[in-house]
């Protein structure tokens, strides 16, 4: 495709070899060429107007939190929630024209306490994407932080979860489950270490079993918890006479006939864990990142791989560090960042220049 440059574009080469561009304004011209693989310096709604329809695979981003932090310009600082949410609805609509009908959106944003009241922001700026954009909310992803701020008020408990809202513009979204959450980087901690049915141990020896009931369920016990750790099944649950309640229903000869006989009865989960609208990961921090307020890499790559295909396009309008377009080319993804302080561009550019693809490709050897 040819392409046509105009004024109101800078891009260039800095000694490092690593492309500048820089957006004064925007308008309609076709120039995806420029922005693939780069941080662009500039305001995302000019910046966004330069892209054409139907072009992006996967959105995601977070804005900047109402009256959260100065980044010294840019979204954030309107002087009510309603002009925010508003700012915030012209870039969404801007996002909703560039992604493709199988593309995906997800906005990550944080809540706000205003006269000790929580605004639930992030929740009335879903209900007004739904009741004024053509798109569908598919989760409401929650990111449980394991670790934060640790600053106890006297009157109300530490807010430690934001929203990831995943928006598509039609029921073909692409959509890839198998992979999610399956690596160790942010495992549900459940079956890590080695305290897989520890508590079962106590609770055996403190039951009205007999000895021999006893020396059986411990022997049954350590088979499983081995079974476990060596990956034959997901997980176990054990029921125990006297301590858990009995199963519903079921046949006589089945799990009630066990918990009467034998005294308790193990229930042994095969194959993968239930993939749950819930990620649990403690905020990130950088050493020497300039930026005050990253999101989890770990979270990003699992949601472009759930989301998108090796070399599709992601997009960040509020890139920030660069967080996003890192995950994406560790995964062999390409990106697009926009970012309006052009400290925060260099700084994503330099953490970008040290990123490199690490999935691991077939050798071909039999192809
Ligand atoms: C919450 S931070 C994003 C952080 C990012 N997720 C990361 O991991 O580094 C939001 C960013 O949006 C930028 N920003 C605010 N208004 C903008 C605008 N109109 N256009 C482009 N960037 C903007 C801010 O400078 C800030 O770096």
């Amino acid at each position: 495709m040819k392409v046509k440059i105009k004024k109101k574009f800078s891009t260039k080469y800095n000694k490092d070899g690593v492309k500048e561009t820089t957006v004064i304004y925007g308008d309609r011209v076709i120039l995806p060429e420029l922005f693939l693989d780069n941080i662009v310096h500039g305001d995302n709604l000019n910046t966004l107007k330069s892209i054409p329809d139907n072009k992006i695979n996967l959105i995601i981003t977070s804005p900047p939190y109402f009256r959260q932090r100065d980044y010294g310009c840019g979204i954030g600082n309107e002087k009510t929630v309603e002009e925010y949410m508003d700012s915030l609805i012209n870039i969404f609509s801007e996002c909703i024209r560039v992604l493709r009908i199988d593309g995906s959106i997800i906005f990550n944003l944080g809540d706000k306490y205003l006269e000790g009241s929580l605004q639930l922001i992030p929740y009335r700026f879903a209900l007004k994407v739904l009741k004024s954009c053509q798109v569908k909310l598919v989760n409401n992803i929650t990111w449980v932080k394991l670790n934060p701020t640790p600053r106890q008020y006297r009157r109300r408990l530490v807010s430690s979860t934001e929203p990831f809202f995943h928006f598509v513009k039609s029921e073909d979204y692409y959509y890839d489950l198998k992979d999610f959450m399956n690596n160790n980087e942010i495992k549900n901690k459940r079956n890590n270490g080695n305290n897989i049915g520890q508590k079962y141990f106590g609770l055996i020896e403190n039951s009205d079993l007999t000895l021999e009931q006893k020396k059986i369920a411990l022997c049954e016990l350590q088979d499983v918890i081995q079974e476990v750790k060596g990956g034959k099944i997901e997980s176990f649950r054990m029921k125990i006479k006297g301590i858990h309640s009995e199963p519903f229903g079921g046949q006589d000869g089945g799990r009630k006939y066990q918990l009467l006989k034998k005294g308790f009865t193990i229930i042994k989960i095969k194959g993968e864990p239930i993939k749950r609208d819930i990620i649990e990961c403690a905020v990130e921090t950088i050493k020497g990142c300039k930026h005050p307020a990253i999101y989890p890499l770990s979270i990003i790559k699992e949601l472009i791989k759930l989301l998108s295909k090796p070399n599709d396009i992601v997009l960040d309008p509020f890139v920030g560090s660069g967080t996003t377009a890192v995950a994406a080319k560790e995964i062999d993804r390409r990106y697009i960042g926009i970012e309006i302080n052009e400290d925060y561009c260099k700084y994503a550019r330099e953490r970008l220049e040290n990123t490199y693809v690490c999935i691991q490709k077939p050798l071909g050897l039999f192809v």
